[in-house]
């Protein structure tokens, strides 16, 4: 059984050119890299030596180590791991938080008919006029971060009497199976924490739902 320890060396001494040839390999400074007793290093290398994960041979100038290929097969499946930990975007993002009132701004600009046509053309639904905003659990916050990555659906800017109305941006969502998007306006004014939500219905009334209440919002992602 190979440890987490035999692969933190693998992966040094791969990195120091082990999966190409046998490379120079100072057991003194391969400890002070770990952060190890040279004497655990020397006993790690002897025993991953033993179990065919790496080829010593000691010469006049020292050790030199390569990588097996049975070494390289440890390394590869430990990379597949996270591969599919950063790489296998499909499924759902689960962004929690709870509910919380905002500065009533929401309502009058859902309602403006330049964002509401493009809420009906791009994300197909017609939002009920106002945000639903929610306090985000820190968990959720590094999510949120990933969906970043995601398919969001930009809202352009436009003019209107004499005014200038900003550009946003929307993540479509669902809160309980309703039609939902996180929406971000261009010059958002709220922290990493606070996440606004628009919804073909009023949430409130729908889920029954007071500030404090928890929610789980639901981002597709493909
Ligand atoms: O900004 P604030 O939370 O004060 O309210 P708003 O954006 O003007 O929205 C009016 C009310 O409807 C608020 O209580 C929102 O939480 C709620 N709301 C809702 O329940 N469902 C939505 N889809 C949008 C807003």
């Amino acid at each position: 059984m190979i440890t987490a320890e035999d692969l933190l060396f693998l992966k040094k001494m791969g990195l120091m050119g082990g999966l190409n040839g046998q490379v120079l390999v100072s057991s003194q400074k391969l400890a002070e890299s770990l952060k190890m007793s040279p004497m655990t290093v020397s006993r790690r290398l002897s025993s991953l030596e033993k179990e065919n994960y790496i080829v010593r041979s000691v010469r006049p100038d020292g050790q030199y180590v390569a990588v097996t290929r049975l070494g390289e097969d440890a390394l590869k499946r430990e990379y597949a791991d996270y591969k599919k930990l950063f790489e296998d975007n499909s499924g759902t993002l689960l962004i929690e938080g709870e509910v919380i009132s905002g500065l009533g701004e929401g309502r009058y600009y859902v309602s403006i008919p330049g964002y509401v046509d493009q809420f009906r053309k791009k994300l197909g639904f017609g939002p009920y006029p106002g945000t639903l905003n929610l306090k985000i659990d820190p968990f959720s916050v590094s999510v949120r971060k990933r969906a970043e990555l995601h398919s969001w659906v930009d809202i352009e800017g436009f003019q209107a009497d004499d005014r200038t109305f900003g550009s946003a941006k929307c993540l479509p969502c669902r809160i309980n199976g309703y039609k939902c998007a996180i929406i971000v306006p261009g010059r958002s004014h709220y922290p990493d924490d606070v996440i606004e939500v628009i919804s073909e219905v009023k949430l409130r009334e729908k889920m029954n739902l007071e500030d404090g209440n928890r929610v789980k919002v639901e981002v597709c992602i493909r």
